[in-house]
């Protein structure tokens, strides 16, 4: 099979620095590092409570990625028109609703078409390779073929809660298969993890995944320990002058 594309979604480390509204740590700098790591691209969603990411990250990962950057955003005036002044490489539209923890669904395409149609042919005018994150639902799938965009993310959090549930798998594959044969790409994302990840990478369609959470938290432990012997050099060095 060929190579399939790792996007990082950097936003969580953003969540670490706004629970102290500080400059560190610094998406733009951990983007750098994923890329050294092997990333293919890089993923930040600028919510409209700017939880995490902020305009300025936005900005400076248009601009600074090495690899092509998938800005995530809400189907917005505002966000339209940020992405046409960005440019990203790929915008990926979810849906955004104020309480929730994370995205908690696909976008329903039945839902105001015209503003999704409108939305896609201005970024398609801005020369932005357009994506929309869906369920692995039939009528999704065809819906965004009418579109005319050129990819689709298959949602995975139904799989990833129930991933012992042969049909959750079965969606994802057959929304994929569908998707494919529609000449869509094919994406997929939320929730994976190295321990779920196994049966979406071999999905042949999906050429794509867009990963966060699971890698944002595993790094956590694998730096805390040489983070906690710095801070204890650094202490031990005062003390000895
Ligand atoms: N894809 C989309 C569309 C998302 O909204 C998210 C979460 O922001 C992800 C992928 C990544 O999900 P996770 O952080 O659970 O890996």
């Amino acid at each position: 099979m060929t190579h399939q594309r790792l996007y990082i979604n950097i936003d969580h480390v953003a969540t670490l620095r706004q629970a102290r509204r500080v400059s560190y740590p610094d998406p733009v700098m951990a983007a750098r590092v994923c890329e050294d790591a092997g990333a293919d691209g890089i993923t930040a969603h600028l919510r409209e409570d700017r939880r995490h990411i902020q305009d300025a990250d936005v900005v400076a990962l248009a601009s600074q990625a090495r690899t092509p950057f998938n800005l995530e955003m809400a189907c917005t005036e505002e966000m339209t028109r940020l992405a046409e002044r960005l440019r990203p490489h790929q915008v990926t539209l979810v849906p955004e609703r104020r309480e929730e923890v994370t995205t908690e669904g696909g976008l329903d395409l039945r839902h105001e078409p015209e503003r999704l149609a409108d939305t896609v042919r201005r970024l398609r005018r801005a020369g932005i390779r357009t994506s929309l994150f869906i369920d692995p639902d039939r009528a999704q799938v065809e819906l965004a073929r009418q579109l005319a965009v050129e990819a689709i993310e298959l949602h995975t959090g139904t799989y990833c809660a129930h991933p012992d549930d042969p049909q959750t798998l079965r969606a994802l594959q057959e929304a994929a298969t569908l998707a494919a044969g529609l000449g869509l790409a094919v994406h997929a994302g939320h929730g994976l993890t190295v321990f779920n990840v196994a049966a979406v990478a071999a999905i042949p369609e999906c050429e794509e995944l867009n990963i966060g959470h699971a890698i944002i938290a595993r790094a956590i432990f694998d730096g805390l320990s040489e983070a906690v012997r710095d801070m204890r050099a650094a202490m031990d060095r005062a003390r000895a002058r």
